[in-house]
C-alpha cells in the first residue's frame, strides 16, 4: 500500500512502559490515524533464559501484553495478532500436531505464551471489545529476508540450530553439536518444521487480512509448512546449497527436547489460503 509506504511511523520503547504504549496510541489519534490492527511480537523467546530468569519472561510477556491490551482502544482496534510458539504443546503430543492438541508447555517461556493466549480468550470473550485475535503457533522459522539485509544474527552464542549453523558455516564458531543420534527417526536426529521466515510473514499479512474483512472471531493457527527435516537433513541441505562445511559431532540429548515436532497446518492453509512455498532449500541459502 503506497501510502503506507510512504510514512512508517517508528517508535521506539519497552512493552512494560504503559506511559510510552499509550503515547503511541494517542500520538497516531492525534494525527489522524486509528490503529485498526496489532501485531505483537513483542516478546522475549528464549527457553534457556526464561529457565534462568523467569521473572523477566512473566514481565516482558505477560505484563506487558496485559498493558497492551489495556490501552487498545477497546471497540475500535478490530484486529490483535499475537506471536505464539508451537512451544505451548508441550512433549507429549503425536505430531503432525492439530490446533486442538493438548497444550501443555513445559518450560517458562511456554507457561508465559499460553497463559498470553488465555488472557486473549477472555479478553475476547468480554463485552468491552469486539476485536478479533490470532495467535499463530509458529514452528520453526529460519532463513532471511531474500535482500540478505534482515535476517538473525543472535549476540553470544545462539541457543536455536540455524543461527548456530550459521555460526559454524561462518567460521565464527568451530563445530555444532547435535543433541542426540538416539531418537528414533530416520537418522537419529530429532525432526523439526522449519518454515522460511518470509512465508511466516506472509502468514502475518493474511492472518491480518482476514480478522479486518471478517466477523469477530478467534483463532489459534499453527505456521508450518507440515513436512518434517532431521538435523543431519538441514546440516545436508546447508553444506549442499550454499557450498560450505558444516562440521559436527553428536552430543547427548538436550533437557526437555521432543523428538519430532510437525504442524499440521490445514486450518492455516484453509481459513487464510495461506500456503508456504519456500522450500528447505530456500531457507538454508537465505539464512
Ligand atoms: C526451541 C524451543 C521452543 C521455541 C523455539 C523458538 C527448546 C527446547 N525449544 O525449539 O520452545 O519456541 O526454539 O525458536 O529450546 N539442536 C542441536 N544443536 C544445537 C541446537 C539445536 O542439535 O546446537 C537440535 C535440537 O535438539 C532440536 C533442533 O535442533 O532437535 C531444533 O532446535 P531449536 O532450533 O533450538 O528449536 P526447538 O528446540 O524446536
Amino acid at each position: 500500500n503506497k501510502e503506507v509506504m510512504e510514512e512508517i511511523i517508528f517508535h521506539q520503547g519497552d512493552i512494560r512502559d504503559e506511559k510510552f504504549l499509550k503515547k503511541v496510541f494517542l500520538k497516531s489519534l492525534n494525527n489522524g490515524y486509528q490503529i485498526d490492527g496489532v501485531i505483537h511480537f513483542a516478546g522475549l523467546k528464549s527457553v534457556e533464559e526464561s529457565i534462568k530468569k523467569p521473572l523477566i519472561y512473566w514481565e516482558n510477556n505477560v505484563l506487558g501484553t496485559l498493558n497492551l491490551l489495556k490501552i487498545l482502544n477497546l471497540k475500535k482496534c478490530k484486529a490483535f495478532i499475537f506471536s505464539s510458539s508451537a512451544t505451548v504443546y508441550g512433549t507429549k503430543n503425536k505430531s503432525p500436531i492439530s490446533e486442538d492438541s493438548n497444550t501443555k508447555p513445559i518450560n517458562p517461556y511456554g507457561e508465559t505464551n499460553l497463559t498470553i493466549e488465555k488472557i486473549l480468550e477472555s479478553f475476547y470473550k468480554s463485552e468491552e471489545t469486539s476485536i478479533s485475535i490470532s495467535n499463530l503457533r509458529y514452528f520453526n522459522p529460519i532463513g532471511a529476508h531474500n535482500s540478505f539485509r534482515i535476517g538473525e544474527n543472535p549476540r553470544g552464542i545462539p541457543n536455536n540450530l540455524f543461527p548456530y549453523l550459521c555460526k559454524v558455516a561462518s567460521g565464527q564458531i568451530n563445530e555444532l553439536k547435535i543433541f542426540g543420534n538416539d531418537w528414533s527417526t530416520r537418522d537419529g536426529t530429532c525432526i523439526r518444521d522449519y518454515i522460511h521466515v518470509m512465508d511466516l510473514a506472509d502468514g502475518h499479512i493474511k492472518a491480518l487480512d482476514h480478522l479486518m474483512t471478517n466477523d469477530s472471531q478467534l483463532i489459534n493457527l499453527n505456521i508450518g509448512t507440515g513436512q518434517g527435516y532431521s538435523v543431519l537433513d538441514l546440516i545436508k541441505t546447508f553444506e549442499n546449497i550454499n557450498n560450505v562445511k558444516v562440521p559436527f559431532i553428536f552430543s547427548d540429548r538436550r533437557k526437555g527436547d521432543v523428538c519430532k515436532l510437525v504442524a499440521n497446518n490445514q486450518r492455516a492453509k484453509k481459513i487464510l489460503n495461506w500456503y508456504p512455498k519456500r522450500s528447505i532449500e530456500d531457507m538454508c541459502r537465505d539464512g
